[in-house]
């Protein structure tokens, strides 16, 4: 069977192609950033613009690129929330259109379920299985019981960890999206320049980061009225080494809570190369297999989503024409 992946959540319009469930036939992602960075972030309303001019163009070009007819697509996944309203409208619009007018079955996709899939298209990964799905607007520790059955077991309090990453790297002045500015910047850095303070909470798998931002912008600002210079790569280093800490302290006991044998890492921020070292340390140390996705495949993509929307199928849970996009669609029951 082949499965049409459509994502629009946010600010990357992409299209897949995915065949049985695991050959990626083509995947293409048109990414906003050029639209958004003079903003330092997304604008919802061009977000939603650039998603209808760019969608159709890149269905077609993904079909010549796999070399297939629109008549062989046998279903299409598109993501329904959570998301941007106006973004998630777009691609719901369009895949709606296709499966009326094609007469194929409608998948609606949960965009964090879409993430802990691409877990699924480079290896065969048994459940149950933990899962941290960490991004841009989202960082949560799920268990996985089985395909389509998640339970939350910590989430964020305030900011998500991708968020933080992106407010502290445009208050350090670097382009928009900072996650990876500062995955690169923090490299040359020294992570003990600084220690920064991660609060705890009441349960102990949520996070929470906006004290640890104010933490970096007080510092920051401290240095810059004594007049000293503010050493920006010590800082990108100690700063991601409080967020990564802070993530692998909470996956670590949720391992353990849950006598997990499997931990599923993925979302944009799982591409941070310092998160990837220490979780597989993390692994090793535990004894734990550990499924995180080529960088490509932990950002924002569409064969997540086909392979979700296949998982979906399998248990007849298409989507009625009736429903609609839902921007705070939740994963959990
Ligand atoms: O999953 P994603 O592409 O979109 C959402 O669903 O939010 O995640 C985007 C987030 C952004 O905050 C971005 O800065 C962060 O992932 N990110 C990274 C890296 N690559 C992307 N954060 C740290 N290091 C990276 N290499
Ligand atoms: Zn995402």
């Amino acid at each position: 069977m082949i499965f049409l992946g459509i994502e629009t959540s946010c600010d990357e319009t992409a299209v897949a192609l995915l065949k049985d469930e695991r050959e990626q036939l083509v995947s293409l992602v048109s990414s906003q950033v050029d639209l958004h960075q003079k903003y330092g972030g997304v604008v919802p309303e061009l977000a939603s613009r650039r998603h209808i001019e760019v969608l159709t163009p890149l269905i077609q070009e993904a079909l010549i690129q796999a070399g297939l007819n629109l008549k062989e697509v046998d279903a299409v996944a598109v993501t329904r929330g959570p998301g941007l309203v106006g973004a998630l409208l777009v691609g719901m619009e369009t895949a709606k259109a296709l499966s009326i007018g094609l007469g194929i079955p409608l998948l609606g996709v949960n965009h964090l379920a879409g993430h802990i899939y691409a877990a699924f298209l480079e290896n065969e990964v048994k459940l149950p299985a933990l899962a941290l799905v960490v991004s841009g607007g989202h960082t949560e520790l799920i268990a996985v019981d089985e395909e389509e059955k998640f339970r939350q077991l910590g989430t964020t309090r305030d900011d998500a960890a991708g968020e933080t990453l992106d407010k502290i790297a445009r208050f350090l002045g670097l382009p928009y999206p900072g996650g990876p500015q500062i995955d690169l910047l923090a490299r040359r850095g020294d992570q003990n320049y600084h220690r920064f303070p991660v609060a705890e909470m009441d349960n102990p798998l949520d996070f929470s980061f906006s004290g640890l931002k104010t933490a970096v912008i007080y510092f920051v600002e401290e240095l810059k009225r004594r007049g000293e210079s503010v050493p920006i790569e010590n800082i990108c280093a100690s700063f991601q080494e409080a967020v990564v800490n802070s993530l692998i302290s909470k996956t670590k006991r949720a391992i353990k809570q849950g006598s997990y044998k499997r931990v599923i890492v993925s979302g944009g921020v799982a591409a941070n190369s310092r998160l990837r070292e220490k979780l597989k340390e993390l692994a090793l140390k535990l004894n734990v297999e550990l499924y995180i996705p080529s960088p490509g495949l932990c950002t924002d993509n569409a064969l997540m989503i086909a392979r979700a929307g296949f998982a979906l199928f399998k248990k007849g849970l298409t989507l009625s024409l009736k429903e609609d996009v839902d921007p705070n669609l939740s994963l959990y029951e």
